[in-house]
């Protein structure tokens, strides 16, 4: 029998197929970390990953017989896909499945930084609501804003079909330029220049993968180069951004406001980020509605079944 390592619990049924499959499950949610994965590496056929995992050649040469990564989650940057396709392994992601709930996320975290809601929960908590005045914990009008959309990809464009409800003005950068079509479907407007994006948009969200190009995309110099008074968005990965740059320009400007779900040495924080009031920090959340994990779970566990039992995989990177 095959024998499958699943990293940390997985919600749904997921776990019973791969019993079903039928193979040797052993979980363990210390991950490829723990004692468990070290005495089955050698015979694991099949590893069920998180993005806490990290897949790279070390592992790899403790897994003689893997024949399959199935990471849950679309970002695959904690998995090494060169050595992966070296040694012919494959590797799935979880895409689509998670679109709409990231999208949400974004939305949720542009609205709280633009009108200053967890600012504001805060404050009322620490007993330091007074009364209502026509001045008081002013915000930015979300309705109509700018947003530039960085990456237009699946999440990216589910964002703009939520912007278009809130009357916003979307424009997008990625190296191509979307169907005339799809632009005018989503009322989306190319704008090849990620600088111009940035110092026109009163709003910037990040959808891209972190890659060696994407890292650190948002530095100082990018940064202070935003529109002043904006705000930033990150539900991609935290290294696209430098933390401690974001929160230099949240102190002195250009940033009015920062929200962010991810984070460059999670669960860590730049203390300089913990300290700013306008910076909304969530604990990499996006994917997380019970309906969204359920369905990352089940299509992780496809994938695995699926390629051992010499099918393709649904969602292949490798
Ligand atoms: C992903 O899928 O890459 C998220 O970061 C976790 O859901």
């Amino acid at each position: 029998m095959d024998t499958v390592f699943v990293s940390g619990p997985l919600l749904g049924d997921a776990l019973e197929a791969l019993r079903e499959a039928p193979f040797e499950v052993v979980l363990d949610e210390g991950g490829v970390g723990s004692d468990a994965f070290a005495a089955s590496a050698d015979r694991v056929r099949g590893i069920v990953t998180l993005i806490t995992d990290r897949v790279d050649a070390a592992l790899l040469a403790r897994t003689p017989r893997l024949a399959i990564v199935a990471n849950v989650a679309v970002g695959v940057d904690n998995v090494d896909l060169e050595a992966c396709r070296a040694r012919g392994i494959v590797v799935t992601n979880t895409p689509d499945v998670l679109t709409e709930a990231t999208a949400d996320l974004a939305f949720g975290l542009l609205i709280d930084a633009a009108r200053r809601i967890s600012e504001g929960d805060r404050l009322v908590r620490a007993g330091g609501w007074e009364r209502w005045t026509p001045t008081f914990h002013l915000g930015q009008r979300v309705h109509g804003m700018k947003l530039g959309i960085v990456g237009f990809g699946r999440i990216g464009k589910a964002v703009a079909r939520r912007a278009r409800g809130f009357g916003m003005h979307v424009g997008y950068t990625q190296r191509r330029r979307e169907p005339e079509a799809l632009e005018r479907a989503l009322g989306a407007t190319w704008v090849p220049s990620l600088d111009e994006l940035c110092a026109t948009s009163d709003a910037i969200t990040i959808h891209v993968p972190l890659t060696p190009e994407s890292r650190h995309l948002f530095d100082a110099k990018r940064l202070a180069a935003m529109r002043p008074g904006s705000i930033l968005v990150n539900t991609a990965r935290g290294a696209v951004v430098d933390e401690a740059a974001l929160a230099y320009a949240l102190e002195h400007g250009p940033l009015a406001a920062a929200g962010l779900d991810v984070f460059e040495r999670e669960p860590a924080v730049h203390p300089a980020l913990l300290a700013r009031e306008n910076a909304v920090l969530a604990p990499h959340i996006g994917s997380a509605d019970r309906e969204t994990r359920e369905a990352m779970a089940s299509l992780a566990a496809a994938n695995v079944i699926r390629v051992l039992s010499g099918q393709p995989p649904l969602t292949p990177l490798v």
